[in-house]
């Protein structure tokens, strides 16, 4: 949130998607007096609300919504007011079917849901920006106005679409990217591969099905297209909203989380007044609390400071498999862990748990149990502790880690026909995010090019399969003053066309981390190598092997066994006044830990605080105070050295504070 228009709430935001058009209006005032009780500063609303906004074309009828936002306003509850643009009313589809989107296999789906448009679609577009300027005229100047939530999760539902409309859109976006040059596009994307030539724009097609792989790089330039699309609606709409309230700042929430990967965010950052992220735990990740962390860091990195929660959940959420319901404290746990990661609102999907639709065994704050039910007493309790936590506000997180994170190379990692298709950007990322966590280590996330890599002392880059020249030197060049780099197998070996970088892997990163490789051999699932040399005794790697030859860098593991027995597995390269490791297998944790525990101190990067076992640490700095955010995941509780005011529970701290089993503690240290 450090932009010009800056959400001015007092307090931590705190708060939920509100729906009250799903219910009789008596209800509603309930919900004011609960939201009350909750201590509730902002609700999202209007999210679904096309179809009652312009019940037909070009029809509108504000009252419903007026009266919300009146009441909102006399509760003294803000608004973050969004353009209901996800949901297309059953009018529009009528209208304009050939605004659906249709998917690779060339099937077009039907209305009936939420975001069933094609993002390229004129008609769609049209409308949106009706209905955001006709929902931006209406209540530009409305007191309970406080943010324009524009849209809602760009791309959950249809990040592609195949159809010729989508078809011609990409021509253009293509000729845009390589300047008309034809010629150009088919030396970017190797057409003279299996005859794949392309004499005319027009024969360009959506990389729909095919019998035999696709070329990777249509598949690549595919997808930069497909984040383009929805951010051009995106900032469309956004310019309507700006037009009319130019003062009030605008969000559209994100979703920084495991399971989504079509948006490059770092080109959407730029565009928003406020980053907002939903994050929800997935029941099969036994350590949820890492991909809390994980998001949490990238998304205050993304904002360039704090952040906004826009959705979490109270308990269950309705579309996985199985949906599993929170345990004791994992609720408050959750949130106050999007907290220290520097989240300055809290909110939830969803204010009221809905009897009908979709999603109406989704978990809300106020359950269909009502207020006599564990949810509602957590929700409470949490709307006191953000309370509590209200001076939080504003500080940051200062890091001397530094994660390269790219979408780029995430989409070019998972193309088809990779050496291995075991690799899972996602997962690389976090194996080597993970022992900083348990250590408790500040880590931001930068963009391959970032330009001031200088502010780090150490550069972790767990997996860029895809980097340019310059994105390559500029890390080399960081290494060479002095920094401390280590890079991960099957790193640096194509350019931003997806083109291998030639003469021996890891391409763009060889010289810097002194090595050559001139074969891969990636692991079979469950396949596992002895590592032996300066790494834990018993030490194993899986997933990835390749042959290297010492150009410079000097072993420090080698292969125990298998096809490259003695062979270097993780090499250590000084490059100018720095030092540049490669990792070129993936070793067990346990080794990894151990690996990245050395090189961070080599790096001379210690941990926020020492903290025993099982507590998360992160520690915000304000201007006039720093907060040490302590989380129990272990359950037993922990006693830490700390000085001054534990905030949850106004307790003066004097050498030790006692974390609770499950709980949390917030002290608010002099600096
Ligand atoms: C998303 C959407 C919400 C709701 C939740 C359910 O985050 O934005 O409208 O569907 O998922 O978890």
């Amino acid at each position: 949130m450090s932009t010009a228009r800056r959400l001015r709430l007092p307090d931590i935001a705190y708060g939920g998607d509100y729906n009250p058009e799903q219910w009789p209006e008596e209800v509603w005032a309930e919900d004011m007096r609960l939201m009350r009780e909750a201590g509730v500063t902002m609700v999202s609303v209007g999210i679904f609300s096309w179809a009652l906004l312009e019940p037909s074309e070009g029809v509108y009828d504000f009252t419903r919504m007026d009266r919300i936002m009146d009441l909102l306003h006399d509760h003294g509850i803000a608004a973050d007011l969004a353009t209901p643009t996800a949901a297309p009313p059953a009018w529009f589809f009528a209208a304009h079917p050939e605004a659906l989107p249709v998917d690779r296999d060339g099937r077009r789906l039907w209305p009936g849901s939420r975001q069933t448009f094609c993002p390229s679609s004129p008609a769609y577009r049209e409308a949106a920006l009706r209905i955001a300027g006709a929902v931006a005229a209406r209540y530009a100047d409305h007191p309970a106005l406080a943010m324009w939530h524009v849209h809602n999760e760009y791309g959950c539902h249809n990040p592609a679409c195949y159809c010729d409309t989508s078809a011609a859109a990409f021509r253009v976006w293509l000729r845009a990217r390589y300047a008309d040059d034809l010629d150009g596009l088919n030396h970017a994307w190797g057409t003279t591969f299996w005859s794949q030539w392309y004499g005319d724009w027009d024969q360009i097609l959506p990389p729909r099905a095919t019998a035999a792989p696709p070329n990777p790089t249509h598949r690549l330039d595919w997808r930069r297209f497909c984040s383009d699309a929805l951010l051009s609606l995106c900032t469309a709409e956004r310019e309507v909203l700006l037009r009319a309230a130019p003062d009030v700042p605008a969000t559209t929430n994100l979703m920084v989380l495991r399971t989504f990967d079509a948006l490059d965010y770092w080109r959407w950052a730029p565009e928003l007044d406020v980053l907002s992220n939903d994050h929800y735990l997935m029941s099969d990740d036994p350590e949820a609390e890492l991909d809390i962390a994980l998001s949490g860091d990238l998304m205050r990195s993304l904002a360039g400071g704090p952040w906004f929660l826009m959705e979490h959940s109270t308990g269950a959420v309705n579309w996985q498999p199985v949906n599993r319901a929170k345990g004791p404290g994992e609720m408050r746990r959750n949130a106050l862990a999007h907290v220290a990661r520097g989240a300055d609102g809290v909110a939830f999907f969803q204010w009221r748990a809905a009897r009908a639709g979709a999603e109406q065994w989704h978990s809300a704050m106020l359950p269909h149990a009502g207020t006599d039910s564990r949810i509602w007493r957590d929700v409470v309790g949490l709307g006191a502790d953000l309370k509590a936590l209200a001076e939080v506000r504003d500080s940051t997180v200062d890091a001397r880690v530094a994660v390269v994170w790219d979408w780029d190379a995430r989409w070019a990692l998972e193309l088809p026909s990779q050496p291995s298709g075991e690799l899972r950007y996602q997962d690389l990322v976090r194996d080597w995010y993970t022992p900083l966590w348990r250590a408790g280590v500040a880590v931001d996330f930068v963009r391959p090019d970032d330009p001031r890599l200088d502010r780090y002392a150490l550069v972790l880059v767990p997996s860029l399969y895809l980097v340019t020249e310059a994105a390559a030197a500029g890390l080399a060049r960081f290494t060479a003053r002095g920094g401390t780099l280590a890079v991960g197998f099957h790193s640096g070996m194509v350019d931003e066309n997806a083109h291998v970088h030639p003469g021996g892997h890891p391409g763009a990163f060889r010289e810097v981390l002194g090595v050559v490789t001139d074969e891969l051999f990636p692991l079979l699932p469950g396949e596992r190598l002895g590592l032996v040399g300066d790494v834990p005794a018993g030490a194993t790697a899986d997933l990835w092997s390749e042959r290297i030859r010492l150009a410079g860098a000097r072993s420090v593991a080698t292969y125990a066994d298998g096809p490259l027995a003695g062979l270097p597995a993780v090499t250590r390269h000084r490059h100018g006044d720095g030092t540049a490791w490669y990792l070129a297998t993936r070793p067990d944790p346990e080794t990894l830990a151990a690996l990245l525990h050395r090189i961070r101190e080599e790096a001379r990067v210690a941990p926020e605080h020492p903290v025993p076992e099982g507590i998360e640490v992160v520690r915000r700095r304000g201007e006039e105070a720093h907060y040490l955010f302590l989380i129990d995941h272990g359950g037993k509780g922990a006693d830490v050295a700390a000085e001054g005011v534990e905030l949850l529970t106004g307790t003066p701290v004097a050498g030790v504070v006692t974390v609770p089993p499950g709980g949390v503690a917030v002290i608010r240290e002099p600096c």
